[in-house]
């Protein structure tokens, strides 16, 4: 992943497979003309790279040239389009092929169709190394493409956004959502977590999503989804991964905008954690960190007695049970946390101090994710 200015880009096109695309130019172009002697017209600015490499690559003798307009501002094609510079060459009677890094609206294409309308050439053929077929409003024919991509923003290989990315060999695809941070809290019963959650989500703006709250509202409300997992649970089955992954998809989705996630309760195996990857991949995001509060097991047990005489959770209110609580939280995450260090993502945080203390080095953690 890439920052340009304030937005993020992801790998899209190799220069491998920019090298192919341009290879399959040449080979057509050439074919095509034979022993014409063309002349290859680069747009400038992004077509540099294209033709720099299109001309290595060609066979036969061939003329270069440039020529300047632009048409773009930002990340938006606008409509107008600034003067022509450039063509002093006479090109009465010659073929010219007009090599473009990327045909969008085709507003450039049509601008250059009526510059060389009066030229007197023999034919004017148009290539492209890039197309967006989405985009396109325009009938001129585009004789050679070398990608068609879908309608999303993309720099590298000459192409810029606000005047960087032109000198990436590759090309990057500016992801749907822009930065996040999103963690996995984890900690064994009596860690702090529900405290915890709650300061990180004020400090850094995030949403915390904790399974529980959202199986419970979606049952409540009687979504489609909570009747589905309330028609396992009332069988005494899980709630399989599927049904649990749409909701949280669901609650991700509400806050597109956001600058991040706390997940809490979830992931809880194998699968569901790579279903949770495949997930905020599938919105141009990741998981940061599994952030585990590390409590010795003598001071949890402390710890939830002494909630077990207010709280009147009588799961807090027995040693042995809350021993069998602990004890089953670290044969269920060890799994977790070999997961997440083969990501190099497994953070374990000191739990044992004040309140915030905890919240210092917790966020010690996140602020270098
Ligand atoms: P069109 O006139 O809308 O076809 O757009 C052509 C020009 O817009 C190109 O020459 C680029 O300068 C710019 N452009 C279009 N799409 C992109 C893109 O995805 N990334 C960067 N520049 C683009
Ligand atoms: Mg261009």
């Amino acid at each position: 992943m890439i920052k340009l200015h304030d937005l993020y880009f992801k790998p899209f096109i190799s220069e491998q497979e920019i090298d192919t695309a341009v290879q399959k130019m040449v080979d057509g172009i050439a074919d095509d003309l034979g022993d014409e002697v063309p002349v290859f017209i680069g747009i400038l600015n992004g077509s540099f790279m294209l033709v720099s490499d299109f001309v290595k690559k060609y066979p036969k003798p061939c003329e270069v040239t440039f020529i300047k307009l632009a048409s773009y501002e930002g990340v938006k094609s606008t409509e107008d389009i600034q003067r022509l510079i450039g063509l002093t060459q006479d090109l009465t009677g010659r073929t010219v092929v007009i090599l473009e890094d990327i045909i969008d609206s085709g507003n450039t294409l049509e601008e250059v169709h009526r510059i060389f309308e009066n030229e007197n050439v023999k034919q004017l053929i148009i290539a492209t190394l890039f197309y967006k077929p989405e985009a396109y409003n325009k009938d001129f024919k585009l004789h050679y493409v070398g990608m068609e991509i879908p309608n999303k923003f993309i720099v590298g290989y000459g192409l810029d956004y606000d005047g960087l990315g032109r000198d990436l060999p590759d090309v990057y695809q500016l992801k749907t959502t822009q930065h996040m941070t999103n963690i996995v809290l984890f900690g064994p019963p009596g860690a702090g977590k529900g405290t915890q959650a709650n300061f990180l989500k004020e400090k850094y703006d995030l949403i915390h999503i904790s399974t529980g709250d959202v199986f419970r509202f979606n049952i409540k409300n009687e979504t489609a989804l909570g009747m589905l997992a309330k028609s396992f649970m009332d069988k005494g089955e899980l709630v399989p991964d599927q049904v649990t992954i749409d909701m949280l998809n669901k609650e991700v989705e509400k806050n597109a905008g956001a600058n991040g996630f706390i997940f809490d309760g979830f992931p809880r195996t194998n699968a569901q954690a790579k279903a949770l990857d495949d997930l905020m991949e599938d919105k141009d995001s990741q998981i940061d960190a599994m952030v585990a509060l590390e409590v010795e097991d003598e001071v949890l047990v402390q710890r939830l007695l002494k909630r077990g005489e207010t709280s009147g959770r009588t799961d807090d209110a027995d040693e042995s049970i809350i021993r069998n609580r602990i004890k089953q939280y670290y044969t269920k995450t060890a799994i977790l946390k070999d997961y997440y260090t083969d990501q190099n993502k497994y953070f374990g945080v000191d739990g044992v101090g004040s309140v915030e203390d905890i919240t210092v080095r917790l966020s010690s953690v996140i602020d270098k994710l």
